[in-house]
Protein backbone atom coordinates (compact mmCIF):
# COMPACT_ATOMS: atom_id res chain seq x y z
CA UNK A 1 0.00 0.00 0.00
CA UNK A 2 1.49 3.69 -0.56
CA UNK A 3 0.20 6.84 0.41
CA UNK A 4 0.97 8.77 -2.47
CA UNK A 5 3.41 9.31 -5.34
CA UNK A 6 5.64 11.67 -5.47
CA UNK A 7 7.90 13.21 -8.13
CA UNK A 8 11.63 13.76 -7.14
CA UNK A 9 13.91 15.93 -9.17
CA UNK A 10 17.20 15.67 -8.75
CA UNK A 11 16.74 12.91 -6.36
CA UNK A 12 19.96 11.06 -7.04
CA UNK A 13 21.56 13.78 -5.54
CA UNK A 14 22.83 14.25 -1.79
CA UNK A 15 20.12 15.58 -0.32
CA UNK A 16 17.45 14.07 -2.96
CA UNK A 17 18.54 10.49 -2.48
CA UNK A 18 17.88 10.57 1.06
CA UNK A 19 14.65 12.16 1.04
CA UNK A 20 13.66 9.28 -1.72
CA UNK A 21 14.80 7.03 0.67
CA UNK A 22 12.50 8.76 3.88
CA UNK A 23 9.73 8.44 1.42
CA UNK A 24 10.02 5.05 0.32
CA UNK A 25 10.24 3.94 3.95
CA UNK A 26 7.21 5.91 4.47
CA UNK A 27 5.70 4.22 2.39
CA UNK A 28 5.23 6.64 -0.58
CA UNK A 29 5.95 5.19 -4.06
CA UNK A 30 9.09 7.60 -5.60
CA UNK A 31 9.59 8.64 -9.42
CA UNK A 32 13.01 10.30 -9.77
CA UNK A 33 13.75 12.63 -12.67
CA UNK A 34 17.80 13.31 -12.68
CA UNK A 35 19.73 14.18 -15.19
CA UNK A 36 22.81 12.55 -13.73
CA UNK A 37 25.05 16.13 -14.16
CA UNK A 38 25.94 15.52 -10.34
CA UNK A 39 25.42 12.10 -9.19
CA UNK A 40 25.07 8.46 -10.70
CA UNK A 41 22.47 5.81 -10.40
CA UNK A 42 24.16 3.60 -7.98
CA UNK A 43 22.38 5.45 -5.03
CA UNK A 44 19.32 3.54 -6.94
CA UNK A 45 21.47 0.06 -5.56
CA UNK A 46 22.16 1.91 -2.27
CA UNK A 47 18.50 2.86 -1.43
CA UNK A 48 17.11 -0.47 -2.89
CA UNK A 49 19.94 -2.12 -0.42
CA UNK A 50 18.95 0.00 2.93
CA UNK A 51 15.11 -0.02 1.88
CA UNK A 52 14.50 -2.64 -0.13
CA UNK A 53 12.37 -0.56 -2.51
CA UNK A 54 13.69 1.05 -5.53
CA UNK A 55 12.96 4.45 -7.18
CA UNK A 56 11.75 4.52 -10.54
CA UNK A 57 14.79 6.80 -12.17
CA UNK A 58 14.16 8.74 -15.87
CA UNK A 59 17.47 10.50 -17.21
CA UNK A 60 15.72 13.92 -18.43
CA UNK A 61 16.78 17.33 -17.83
CA UNK A 62 14.48 19.77 -16.12
CA UNK A 63 14.18 21.85 -18.85
CA UNK A 64 13.01 19.76 -21.02
CA UNK A 65 9.03 20.15 -20.45
CA UNK A 66 7.77 17.52 -23.73
CA UNK A 67 9.98 14.98 -21.47
CA UNK A 68 8.15 15.78 -17.87
CA UNK A 69 5.10 15.84 -19.64
CA UNK A 70 5.66 12.39 -20.45
CA UNK A 71 6.72 11.75 -16.90
CA UNK A 72 3.72 12.47 -15.63
CA UNK A 73 1.02 10.86 -18.17
CA UNK A 74 3.12 8.08 -17.01
CA UNK A 75 2.42 8.60 -13.50
CA UNK A 76 -1.04 9.71 -13.27
CA UNK A 77 -0.89 8.88 -9.85
CA UNK A 78 1.76 11.52 -8.98
CA UNK A 79 0.29 14.80 -6.94
CA UNK A 80 3.39 16.09 -5.27
CA UNK A 81 6.85 16.89 -6.38
CA UNK A 82 9.96 17.78 -4.26
CA UNK A 83 12.29 19.87 -6.55
CA UNK A 84 15.80 19.75 -5.67
CA UNK A 85 17.35 19.74 -9.39
CA UNK A 86 19.20 22.68 -9.54
CA UNK A 87 23.02 23.91 -10.10
CA UNK A 88 24.78 24.76 -6.92
CA UNK A 89 27.86 25.90 -6.47
CA UNK A 90 28.21 29.84 -5.30
CA UNK A 91 31.56 30.42 -6.52
CA UNK A 92 30.79 29.51 -10.06
CA UNK A 93 27.30 30.85 -9.91
CA UNK A 94 29.03 34.07 -10.29
CA UNK A 95 31.12 32.85 -13.02
CA UNK A 96 28.54 31.79 -15.51
CA UNK A 97 25.43 33.37 -13.86
CA UNK A 98 23.18 32.38 -17.58
CA UNK A 99 23.73 29.04 -17.12
CA UNK A 100 22.44 29.23 -12.86
CA UNK A 101 19.39 31.09 -14.26
CA UNK A 102 18.58 28.93 -16.89
CA UNK A 103 18.88 25.69 -14.83
CA UNK A 104 17.46 26.93 -11.64
CA UNK A 105 14.54 29.45 -12.62
CA UNK A 106 13.81 28.17 -16.38
CA UNK A 107 13.81 24.81 -14.78
CA UNK A 108 11.40 25.55 -12.19
CA UNK A 109 9.15 27.37 -14.36
CA UNK A 110 9.23 24.58 -17.23
CA UNK A 111 8.15 22.41 -14.12
CA UNK A 112 5.29 24.49 -12.78
CA UNK A 113 3.88 24.43 -15.91
CA UNK A 114 4.00 20.76 -16.34
CA UNK A 115 2.47 20.28 -13.01
CA UNK A 116 0.13 22.66 -13.93
CA UNK A 117 -0.89 20.78 -17.25
CA UNK A 118 -1.04 17.64 -15.09
CA UNK A 119 -3.18 19.05 -12.30
CA UNK A 120 -0.44 18.04 -10.06
CA UNK A 121 -0.46 20.60 -7.49
CA UNK A 122 1.98 20.23 -4.28
CA UNK A 123 5.48 21.39 -4.25
CA UNK A 124 8.57 21.17 -1.78
CA UNK A 125 11.20 23.81 -2.92
CA UNK A 126 14.79 23.32 -2.48
CA UNK A 127 15.50 27.00 -1.27
CA UNK A 128 18.42 27.94 0.86
CA UNK A 129 19.78 29.51 3.98
CA UNK A 130 22.13 31.56 1.43
CA UNK A 131 18.28 33.77 0.72
CA UNK A 132 19.29 35.44 4.13
CA UNK A 133 22.59 36.73 3.21
CA UNK A 134 23.74 38.25 5.98
CA UNK A 135 21.43 38.43 8.85
CA UNK A 136 24.02 40.09 11.25
CA UNK A 137 23.14 42.98 9.20
CA UNK A 138 20.14 43.06 11.01
CA UNK A 139 19.68 43.24 15.06
CA UNK A 140 18.64 40.24 16.87
CA UNK A 141 18.22 38.61 13.62
CA UNK A 142 20.94 35.65 14.88
CA UNK A 143 19.07 32.69 14.74
CA UNK A 144 18.15 33.70 11.82
CA UNK A 145 13.78 33.12 11.56
CA UNK A 146 12.01 32.94 8.22
CA UNK A 147 10.68 36.87 8.36
CA UNK A 148 14.59 37.58 8.44
CA UNK A 149 14.79 40.06 4.88
CA UNK A 150 15.83 38.07 2.01
CA UNK A 151 19.14 39.70 0.74
CA UNK A 152 21.36 37.02 -0.88
CA UNK A 153 24.98 37.75 -1.93
CA UNK A 154 25.58 35.82 -5.33
CA UNK A 155 23.60 34.57 -8.73
CA UNK A 156 23.03 31.16 -6.73
CA UNK A 157 21.23 32.50 -3.67
CA UNK A 158 19.23 34.87 -6.13
CA UNK A 159 18.00 32.08 -7.88
CA UNK A 160 16.82 30.33 -4.80
CA UNK A 161 15.28 33.84 -4.06
CA UNK A 162 13.48 34.21 -7.41
CA UNK A 163 12.38 30.77 -7.54
CA UNK A 164 10.72 31.30 -3.87
CA UNK A 165 8.71 34.47 -5.39
CA UNK A 166 7.84 32.61 -8.94
CA UNK A 167 6.08 29.60 -7.09
CA UNK A 168 4.65 32.10 -4.61
CA UNK A 169 2.92 33.75 -7.54
CA UNK A 170 2.25 31.22 -9.22
CA UNK A 171 0.17 29.11 -6.16
CA UNK A 172 -1.48 32.61 -5.58
CA UNK A 173 -2.83 33.14 -8.73
CA UNK A 174 -3.69 29.11 -8.95
CA UNK A 175 -5.85 29.44 -6.03
CA UNK A 176 -7.41 32.72 -6.82
CA UNK A 177 -8.02 31.40 -10.49
CA UNK A 178 -10.07 28.18 -8.65
CA UNK A 179 -11.73 30.71 -6.39
CA UNK A 180 -12.82 32.84 -9.74
CA UNK A 181 -13.86 29.07 -11.03
CA UNK A 182 -16.29 28.79 -7.62
CA UNK A 183 -13.76 26.08 -6.31
CA UNK A 184 -12.46 26.01 -3.01
CA UNK A 185 -9.17 27.71 -4.07
CA UNK A 186 -6.92 25.32 -1.47
CA UNK A 187 -5.78 22.79 -3.99
CA UNK A 188 -2.45 24.18 -5.16
CA UNK A 189 0.31 24.50 -1.85
CA UNK A 190 3.75 24.63 -1.82
CA UNK A 191 6.62 24.55 1.10
CA UNK A 192 9.97 26.76 0.42
CA UNK A 193 12.19 24.73 3.20
CA UNK A 194 15.30 27.09 3.75
CA UNK A 195 18.14 24.29 4.17
CA UNK A 196 21.42 25.62 6.73
CA UNK A 197 24.45 23.89 6.45
CA UNK A 198 23.39 19.36 5.14
CA UNK A 199 25.95 17.15 6.80
CA UNK A 200 26.68 13.18 7.36
CA UNK A 201 25.77 10.08 5.61
CA UNK A 202 23.52 7.10 6.02
CA UNK A 203 24.89 5.48 9.66
CA UNK A 204 24.74 1.88 7.80
CA UNK A 205 27.81 3.65 5.89
CA UNK A 206 26.61 2.87 2.14
CA UNK A 207 25.09 6.31 1.41
CA UNK A 208 26.81 10.11 1.58
CA UNK A 209 27.34 12.40 -0.44
CA UNK A 210 29.68 12.01 -3.54
CA UNK A 211 30.19 15.07 -5.50
CA UNK A 212 31.32 14.53 -9.33
CA UNK A 213 34.13 17.29 -9.19
CA UNK A 214 36.38 19.29 -6.50
CA UNK A 215 33.75 19.56 -2.94
CA UNK A 216 33.71 23.15 -1.76
CA UNK A 217 32.06 22.34 1.10
CA UNK A 218 33.80 22.03 4.69
CA UNK A 219 33.15 18.47 5.68
CA UNK A 220 33.88 16.95 1.82
CA UNK A 221 36.92 18.66 2.32
CA UNK A 222 37.73 17.61 5.69
CA UNK A 223 36.90 13.85 4.31
CA UNK A 224 39.02 14.17 1.95
CA UNK A 225 41.99 15.38 4.19
CA UNK A 226 41.23 12.33 6.53
CA UNK A 227 41.80 9.67 3.52
CA UNK A 228 45.00 11.67 2.44
CA UNK A 229 43.33 12.92 -1.07
CA UNK A 230 44.26 16.46 0.06
CA UNK A 231 47.20 18.17 2.12
CA UNK A 232 45.43 19.95 5.14
CA UNK A 233 42.00 21.72 5.01
CA UNK A 234 42.44 25.51 4.71
CA UNK A 235 40.31 26.89 7.20
CA UNK A 236 38.90 30.68 5.76
CA UNK A 237 39.94 33.24 8.17
CA UNK A 238 40.09 33.61 12.05
CA UNK A 239 39.65 37.15 12.34
CA UNK A 240 35.81 36.51 12.88
CA UNK A 241 33.86 38.32 15.38
CA UNK A 242 33.10 34.48 17.11
CA UNK A 243 34.14 32.78 20.13
CA UNK A 244 36.97 30.99 18.63
CA UNK A 245 37.39 33.62 15.34
CA UNK A 246 36.15 31.10 13.01
CA UNK A 247 32.71 31.06 11.08
CA UNK A 248 29.89 29.75 12.48
CA UNK A 249 27.16 27.43 10.78
CA UNK A 250 24.05 25.11 11.66
CA UNK A 251 25.08 22.20 10.44
CA UNK A 252 22.18 19.47 9.97
CA UNK A 253 22.45 15.93 9.76
CA UNK A 254 21.07 14.74 6.20
CA UNK A 255 18.49 12.16 7.94
CA UNK A 256 16.73 15.05 10.16
CA UNK A 257 17.02 17.37 6.94
CA UNK A 258 15.55 14.42 4.51
CA UNK A 259 12.69 13.59 7.23
CA UNK A 260 11.97 17.34 7.52
CA UNK A 261 10.77 17.39 3.32
CA UNK A 262 8.78 14.08 4.24
CA UNK A 263 7.01 16.57 7.22
CA UNK A 264 6.07 19.55 5.01
CA UNK A 265 5.32 17.22 1.95
CA UNK A 266 2.42 15.66 4.55
CA UNK A 267 1.60 19.13 6.10
CA UNK A 268 0.72 20.60 1.93
CA UNK A 269 -1.17 17.27 1.48
CA UNK A 270 -3.30 17.60 4.80
CA UNK A 271 -3.42 21.08 5.83
CA UNK A 272 -3.37 22.74 2.41
CA UNK A 273 -1.52 26.01 3.85
CA UNK A 274 -0.74 27.80 0.72
CA UNK A 275 2.70 28.89 0.40
CA UNK A 276 4.86 28.82 3.62
CA UNK A 277 8.95 29.03 4.13
CA UNK A 278 10.16 26.91 6.73
CA UNK A 279 13.85 26.58 8.23
CA UNK A 280 15.59 23.69 8.55
CA UNK A 281 18.06 24.03 10.59
CA UNK A 282 18.95 22.82 14.60
CA UNK A 283 18.98 26.16 15.71
CA UNK A 284 23.11 25.47 17.06
CA UNK A 285 25.85 27.25 15.47
CA UNK A 286 29.12 25.46 15.54
CA UNK A 287 32.52 27.14 14.25
CA UNK A 288 35.18 25.84 11.69
CA UNK A 289 37.27 24.97 14.30
CA UNK A 290 34.32 22.87 16.33
CA UNK A 291 33.98 21.10 12.75
CA UNK A 292 37.41 20.15 12.82
CA UNK A 293 37.90 19.23 16.47
CA UNK A 294 34.41 17.04 15.59
CA UNK A 295 35.74 15.35 12.50
CA UNK A 296 39.13 14.55 13.95
CA UNK A 297 37.91 12.91 16.84
CA UNK A 298 35.65 10.46 14.60
CA UNK A 299 38.74 9.69 12.63
CA UNK A 300 40.79 9.06 15.75
CA UNK A 301 43.51 11.34 15.08
CA UNK A 302 44.18 15.59 14.39
CA UNK A 303 43.98 16.29 11.25
CA UNK A 304 45.82 18.97 9.61
CA UNK A 305 44.91 22.67 8.55
CA UNK A 306 46.32 26.25 8.63
CA UNK A 307 44.01 29.29 8.71
CA UNK A 308 44.25 31.73 5.28
CA UNK A 309 42.77 34.77 4.67
CA UNK A 310 38.36 34.85 4.74
CA UNK A 311 36.48 33.31 1.52
CA UNK A 312 34.80 35.96 -0.68
CA UNK A 313 31.28 36.18 0.34
CA UNK A 314 31.46 34.27 3.41
CA UNK A 315 29.17 35.62 6.36
CA UNK A 316 30.23 35.72 10.62
CA UNK A 317 26.95 33.54 11.04
CA UNK A 318 24.08 31.43 9.79
CA UNK A 319 22.38 29.80 12.38
CA UNK A 320 18.84 28.93 11.88
CA UNK A 321 15.91 29.64 14.41
CA UNK A 322 14.21 26.52 13.78
CA UNK A 323 10.95 27.47 16.09
CA UNK A 324 8.63 28.05 12.79
CA UNK A 325 9.20 24.38 11.61
CA UNK A 326 9.13 22.86 15.22
CA UNK A 327 5.95 24.01 16.18
CA UNK A 328 4.16 23.73 12.73
CA UNK A 329 5.64 21.11 11.52
CA UNK A 330 6.19 19.16 14.92
CA UNK A 331 9.25 18.89 13.24
CA UNK A 332 13.12 19.20 15.12
CA UNK A 333 16.34 17.84 14.48
CA UNK A 334 17.41 15.17 16.58
CA UNK A 335 21.47 14.06 15.70
CA UNK A 336 24.24 15.51 16.54
CA UNK A 337 27.08 17.24 15.40
CA UNK A 338 29.02 14.27 16.37
CA UNK A 339 26.86 11.58 14.44
CA UNK A 340 27.22 13.77 11.00
CA UNK A 341 31.00 13.26 11.73
CA UNK A 342 31.02 9.66 12.65
CA UNK A 343 28.70 8.89 9.82
CA UNK A 344 30.43 10.45 7.64
CA UNK A 345 33.56 8.89 8.23
CA UNK A 346 31.92 5.68 7.98
CA UNK A 347 30.92 6.51 4.35
CA UNK A 348 34.38 7.96 3.46
CA UNK A 349 36.18 4.62 4.86
CA UNK A 350 33.84 2.30 3.43
CA UNK A 351 33.39 4.07 -0.33
CA UNK A 352 36.79 5.95 -0.95
CA UNK A 353 35.19 6.10 -4.28
CA UNK A 354 32.00 7.04 -3.60
CA UNK A 355 29.42 6.02 -5.68
CA UNK A 356 32.14 4.46 -8.70
CA UNK A 357 32.41 1.54 -6.34
CA UNK A 358 30.51 -1.84 -5.67
CA UNK A 359 28.91 -1.48 -1.90
CA UNK A 360 31.18 -2.58 0.61
CA UNK A 361 30.44 -6.83 0.36
CA UNK A 362 29.06 -7.40 3.80
CA UNK A 363 26.11 -5.43 2.12
CA UNK A 364 26.27 -7.34 -1.06
CA UNK A 365 26.04 -10.70 1.09
CA UNK A 366 23.18 -9.79 3.03
P1 LIG B 1 23.28 17.75 -5.68
O1 LIG B 1 24.10 18.41 -6.73
O2 LIG B 1 23.83 16.55 -5.01
O3 LIG B 1 21.83 17.40 -6.25
C1 LIG B 1 21.24 18.12 -7.30
C2 LIG B 1 20.80 17.14 -8.35
O4 LIG B 1 20.22 17.86 -9.44
C3 LIG B 1 21.97 16.33 -8.92
O5 LIG B 1 21.69 14.96 -8.84
C4 LIG B 1 22.08 16.81 -10.36
O6 LIG B 1 22.52 15.77 -11.24
C5 LIG B 1 20.66 17.26 -10.65
N1 LIG B 1 20.59 18.25 -11.72
C6 LIG B 1 21.39 19.32 -11.92
N2 LIG B 1 21.02 19.97 -13.03
C7 LIG B 1 19.96 19.30 -13.54
C8 LIG B 1 19.14 19.48 -14.69
N3 LIG B 1 19.36 20.48 -15.55
N4 LIG B 1 18.13 18.60 -14.92
C9 LIG B 1 17.93 17.55 -14.07
N5 LIG B 1 18.67 17.34 -12.97
C10 LIG B 1 19.67 18.20 -12.70
O7 LIG B 1 22.94 18.88 -4.60
P2 LIG B 1 22.28 18.75 -3.18
O8 LIG B 1 23.28 19.18 -2.19
O9 LIG B 1 21.60 17.46 -3.03
O10 LIG B 1 21.20 19.91 -3.28
C11 LIG B 1 19.86 19.64 -3.64
C12 LIG B 1 19.09 20.94 -3.64
O11 LIG B 1 19.19 21.57 -2.38
C13 LIG B 1 19.60 21.95 -4.66
O12 LIG B 1 18.48 22.65 -5.18
C14 LIG B 1 20.44 22.88 -3.83
O13 LIG B 1 20.50 24.16 -4.39
C15 LIG B 1 19.68 22.89 -2.53
N6 LIG B 1 20.48 23.21 -1.34
C16 LIG B 1 21.63 22.53 -1.11
C17 LIG B 1 22.37 22.83 0.02
C18 LIG B 1 23.68 22.13 0.30
O14 LIG B 1 24.50 22.68 1.03
N7 LIG B 1 23.91 20.92 -0.20
C19 LIG B 1 21.94 23.80 0.92
C20 LIG B 1 20.74 24.46 0.65
C21 LIG B 1 20.02 24.16 -0.49
C1 LIG C 1 31.22 26.31 5.88
C2 LIG C 1 32.24 27.08 6.69
C3 LIG C 1 33.70 28.44 5.36
C4 LIG C 1 35.68 25.23 3.27
C5 LIG C 1 27.45 26.82 1.28
C6 LIG C 1 26.63 27.69 0.37
C7 LIG C 1 25.22 27.74 0.86
C8 LIG C 1 24.63 26.35 1.08
C9 LIG C 1 25.54 25.51 1.89
C10 LIG C 1 23.43 25.69 -0.88
C11 LIG C 1 32.42 28.51 6.19
C12 LIG C 1 34.47 27.36 6.05
C13 LIG C 1 34.86 25.94 4.12
C14 LIG C 1 37.09 25.24 3.50
C15 LIG C 1 36.72 26.63 5.43
N1 LIG C 1 24.46 25.65 -0.15
N2 LIG C 1 35.37 26.62 5.16
N3 LIG C 1 37.54 25.92 4.57
O1 LIG C 1 29.63 28.53 2.72
O2 LIG C 1 28.27 28.00 4.78
O3 LIG C 1 27.41 27.38 2.59
O4 LIG C 1 26.86 25.51 1.35
O5 LIG C 1 22.44 26.34 -0.76
O6 LIG C 1 24.51 28.44 -0.12
O7 LIG C 1 27.20 28.98 0.36
O8 LIG C 1 29.29 26.12 3.47
O9 LIG C 1 30.72 24.17 3.74
O10 LIG C 1 31.39 25.94 2.07
O11 LIG C 1 31.53 26.44 4.51
O12 LIG C 1 37.19 27.26 6.35
O13 LIG C 1 37.89 24.66 2.77
O14 LIG C 1 33.51 26.44 6.52
O15 LIG C 1 34.41 29.64 5.33
O16 LIG C 1 32.62 29.32 7.30
P1 LIG C 1 28.71 27.62 3.42
P2 LIG C 1 30.77 25.60 3.37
Amino acid sequence: MTVGSVLVTGGTGYIGSFTALALLEADYKVVIVDNLYNSSKECLNRIELISGKRPEHYTLDITDEPALDKVFDDHPDIDSVIHFAALKAVGESAEIPLEYYRVNVYGTICLLRSMTRHNVTNIVFSSSATVYGDATRFENMIPIPEHCPIGPTNPYGRTKATNELIITDHVEAQRNNAKKEGKSGDQWNAALLRYFNPAGSHPSGIMGEDPQGVPYNLLPLLAQVAVGKREKLLVFGDDYSSKDGTAIRDYIHILDLAAGHLVALNYLRDQHPGVRAWNLGTGKGSTVFEMIKSFSHAVGRDLPYEVVGRRAGDVLDLTANPKRANEELKWKAKLTLEDACEDLWRWTKNNPQGYRQQPPAEFLEK
